[in-house]
């Protein structure tokens, strides 16, 4: 089964085409990270009218580049939410005229449940599928959310952030130490080798697995001030100090987010621990989270952590070969719930 998957939520203009929910024929990505990092963040204005600039060459790039013509497809896949209104709807239409100028079945797509498929994608070892049910970590810019997944497209949410998701949390702290944007990337290449002779909190809320990030924000922000690194001197900041401040804030984000993630697969039984979003691309989250889980955790390749089309293709796959399929009346849900 071939699909063809289109992601316009927020940022990345992506469209992709994936064979069986796994083999990616084409995966291709219009990144306006450039064009918001002077803003420091996703300007949603020109978020839509990039997108309206960008879909049909990356729809069409995304096409030839996996040699298949419209006809050859079985499906168009969008994310319908949740998302930026103006941005989600240059997607879900480019879908739809594309399903009903060629008869095609139109799937939409949770945005979340494409970065939860991102793990089944390049994934060839059937035999190595621990089963469900599976506990499912999104971490990405706007969500950090804990889901236990019994069954394919069966969800239920089992914590979230209840302030800032852990994406913009490395944004936020990337921006305090003048990283700059994206900041997950910034702050995870300043922290490599350094260790902090300091500690910055976790929120733990015990007995709940609600994560809470804003709280080390202030503690980041307080602790830099001190240090002498916040606002930025003339001449810029010591390296060294913004380095040890970096480890610090990426070392409480990566301690709770696992510690929390193995405890949700041990109180549910998971057989296994699926990562996705854009968070999950970092070195040390991945690493914490693979020793910490007692069972086998599925993780995509970095590059498809992030924003992309060819999850939201092998999403649609799954939820196609249960015969789904939306109606071209179908409207954008900028705050789409999961479960
Ligand atoms: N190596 C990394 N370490 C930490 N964070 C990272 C890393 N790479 C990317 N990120 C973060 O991932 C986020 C982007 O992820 P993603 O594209 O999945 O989010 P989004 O699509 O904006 O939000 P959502 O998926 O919740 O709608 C950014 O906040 C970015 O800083
Ligand atoms: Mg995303």
């Amino acid at each position: 089964m071939l699909i063809l998957g289109i992601e316009t939520s927020c940022d990345e203009t992506a469209a992709a085409v994936v064979e069986d929910g796994r083999r990616i024929l084409s995966d291709t990505v219009a990144s306006q990270v450039a064009l918001h990092a002077r803003y420091g963040g996703v300007v949603p204005e020109v978020a839509s009218r990039q997108h309206l600039l960008q879909i049909v060459p990356v729809v069409q790039g995304a096409l030839s580049e996996a040699e298949v013509a419209m006809d050859d497809l079985d499906a168009v896949a969008v994310t319908y939410g949740p998302g930026l209104a103006g941005a989600l709807m240059v997607g879900v239409n480019a879908g739809k005229a594309i399903a009903f100028a060629r008869g095609l079945p139109f799937v939409g797509v949770h945005h979340l449940e494409g970065h939860t498929y991102a793990a089944w994608l390049e994934f060839d070892d059937p035999a190595a599928d621990p089963g469900f049910p599976l506990i499912v970590l999104i971490a990405s810019g706007a969500h950090t959310d804990l889901i236990l997944m019994r069954g394919h497209g069966d969800y239920e949410l089992l914590g979230r952030t209840r302030d800032d998701a852990s994406g913009e949390a490395f944004d936020k702290a990337a921006r305090l130490l003048g990283l700059g944007f994206p900041g997950g990337p910034a702050v995870q290449r300043a922290a490599e080798g350094a260790a902090a002779p300091f500690r910055l909190p976790r929120a733990w809320l015990k007995g709940s697995l609600d994560f809470s990030f804003s709280g080390l924000k202030t503690a980041l922000l307080r602790k830099a001030q001190e240090m002498g690194v916040h606002p930025a001197p003339e001449g810029g900041a010591d390296g060294e100090a913004v380095a040890e401040l970096a480890a610090a804030f990426q070392e409480s984000v990566v301690d709770v987010i696992s510690a929390k993630a193995a405890e949700a697969v041990r109180l549910h039984g998971a057989r296994g621990l699926v990562l996705g979003g854009g968070v999950s691309a970092n070195g040390p989250l991945r690493q914490a989270c693979r020793e910490r889980a007692p069972v086998p955790v599925l993780i995509p390749a970095p590059r498809l952590c992030t924003d992309n089309g060819a999850m939201i293709a092998a999403a649609g796959y799954h939820r196609r070969v249960r015969g789904a399929a939306h109606g071209l009346d179908l409207d954008v849900a900028p705050s789409l719930a999961l479960a």
